[in-house]
């Protein structure tokens, strides 16, 4: 079943801030997008990793070990795809979860395969269980199960297809089947990019695009960006439109400023969905636990968009902890609404409860 669109990914109500692709971005992204490694900042570890396994795999003119990366919208997983396939000097071939309905159609696509092709399968999560279980035996041995004949008649041959990577990609590894997850040689988890990190993105960006920006104008972008290149990338858009239209053309700390204010991003790069998010906690719940499904009822958003979209980026900046009992708010979370945190709180060294923080999460 396809997944409900919330409205925050709707086309009449695009999220400055949400990591989600725009159909306005795709343009951009394409002229944006590194497509060397020496192109890509940030992720240095796992480019690093990449590279050495890239090289490895071309000495023995052999294919890439399958590649599963996992991280929350816009953090550039298609972006590693396209680079993994380009570096290994292979055609890439891109499709999503959903769209892959049956066997028949899993079959015609392994079939178009060129030696070493890069198949990259976005949302890898949402692969029905049919097309997962025979993506096994071409991800272990390079071979598909293909009926032939009909009714009496019917029976399973196996085809060769050429070795190939499978890329997948989810923004939730935590709902990927063991025997999947456990067939990709690499796992990589993409972090959320340090503002410096996304300020270099950000000049990078400016210059492919011809504005003038000041170095303190691309780290203030960066700040108000989630840790997430594609919303930089975005802001620097609109921060763009601003500095023409009202200013100079050139963008410097004041005009991101401005800019963020009349886009309602505060100084964290939280737009009113975040505040939202808090206040409930905060507010409606005295700091909670929470469970997500009453966040999400609140909000009138699907609780999938809770977890993946919203969710991350507070988890990893601290403002929100996760029990076993649901969502608290965390010191900062009431110092950023302006309001005083209950005392209990404020005495103690942490959160009032053992909360998971992305740093703690377990999940594989
Ligand atoms: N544009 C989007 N993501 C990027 C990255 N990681 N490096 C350089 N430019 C980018």
């Amino acid at each position: 079943m396809a997944k409900r669109k919330s409205p925050t990914e709707a086309e009449d109500a695009p999220r400055i801030i949400g990591g989600g692709t725009h159909h306005e971005d795709v343009p951009f992204d394409r002229a944006l997008r590194p497509k060397t490694f020496d192109d890509y900042i940030g992720q240095e570890k796992h480019k690093g990793n990449l590279r050495v396994f890239v090289q490895a795999a071309r000495q023995r003119q052999e294919p890439l070990d399958h590649v599963l990366l996992c991280g929350p919208p816009g953090l550039g997983k298609t972006t590693l795809a396209q680079i993994l396939a380009a570096e290994m000097n292979v055609q890439l071939h891109m499709t999503t979860g959903p769209v892959i309905e049956h066997k028949g159609a899993l079959a015609g696509l392994l079939t178009k395969l060129g030696p070493n092709d890069v198949l990259f399968v976005d949302e890898i999560h949402r692969l029905s269980p049919v097309v997962e279980e025979s993506l096994y035996l071409a991800m272990d041995e390079f071979r598909i199960d293909v009926m032939t004949g009909d009714g009496a008649f019917a029976s399973a041959i196996q085809i060769p297809v050429p070795p190939f990577t499978l890329v997948g990609a989810t923004t939730r590894t935590g709902l990927l089947t063991a025997p999947l997850y456990s067939r990709f040689g690499h796992h990589v988890r993409l972090d959320f990019y340090a503002p410096e990190e996304l300020a270099r993105i950000v000049r990078r960006s400016a210059t492919i695009l011809g504005v003038p920006i000041t170095g303190e104008g691309a780290l203030a972008i960066a700040k108000r960006s989630r840790g997430t290149p594609r919303i930089a990338n975005r802001l620097l858009r609109r921060v763009r439109d601003f500095a023409e239209v009202l200013g100079t053309g050139a963008i410097d700390e004041k005009v991101v400023h401005g800019s963020s204010d009349r886009l309602d991003i505060d100084a964290a790069g939280f737009d009113e969905m975040d505040r939202r998010i808090l206040r409930i906690l905060c507010v409606d719940y005295e700091g909670g636990p929470v469970g997500v499904e009453t966040i999400a009822a609140a909000l009138g958003e699907p609780r999938d968009t809770i977890e993946d979209v919203y969710e991350p980026f507070l988890l990893q900046q601290g403002y929100l902890g996760r029990t076993p009992r649901g969502r608290i708010a965390t010191k900062k979370a009431w110092a950023h609404l302006g309001l005083e945190a209950p005392s209990a709180l404020k005495a103690s060294d942490g959160p009032l409860f053992v909360a998971e923080t992305s740093a703690t999460r377990t999940t594989p």
